[in-house]
């Protein structure tokens, strides 16, 4: 039986700890798609368009991985596209919780699927698309936390402060 796989979230932007989750799942299921929120709370830096884009960009090498997006409850998408898995990341302790209550929540929702935790590489424990967003807009460097075409499109969005 092939297993189908949906990995969900804002990605505002995409980052290599993302990234390097894909791979991880990539090598795992027969498939993965990459589910992006079109209606979140947050209000996001990049369009979903542009979040759509960069996606698809940087898994086009990867055969077995497609990028769409959704609204609405994450479980029905998942039972729509007969997904039996939703992967999320945890980095460290400070994620489980919030994805612990999520994971059993969508559980409660939906027999149908099963959260899987995946832990990215140490490098990328420290690694959020809040923090990217952050350093860059404050005209830090984000080089080698994000793919080139992410730290490009940055630079379109963010100007380094101006000194008063
Ligand atoms: O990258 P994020 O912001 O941590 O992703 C959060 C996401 C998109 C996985 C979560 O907000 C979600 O699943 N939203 C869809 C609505 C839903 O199903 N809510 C109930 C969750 S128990």
């Amino acid at each position: 039986m092939k297993i189908r796989a949906v990995y969900p979230g804002t990605f505002d932007p995409v980052t290599n700890g993302h990234i390097d989750l894909i791979q991880r799942s990539a090598a795992l299921f027969d498939e993965v798609i990459i589910a992006i929120l079109k209606n979140t709370d947050k209000i996001p830096l990049f369009s979903l368009d542009e979040r759509v884009d960069m996606l698809e960009v940087v898994v086009r090498d990867i055969p077995n991985v497609s990028v769409t997006t959704f609204d609405g409850l994450l479980v029905d998408f998942a039972e729509r596209v007969e997904a039996s898995v939703i992967v999320r990341g945890i980095r460290a302790i400070s994620d489980y919780e919030y994805e612990l209550q999520m994971a059993l929540m969508n559980r409660r929702l939906s027999g149908k699927v099963e959260t899987v935790f995946m832990m990215p590489a140490e490098a990328y424990s420290y690694l959020s698309s809040r923090l990217v967003k952050e350093i860059s807009l404050l005209g830090g460097s984000v080089h080698g936390l994000v793919p080139e075409i992410v730290e490009t499109r940055l630079q379109g969005k963010c100007r380094p402060p101006v000194k008063a």
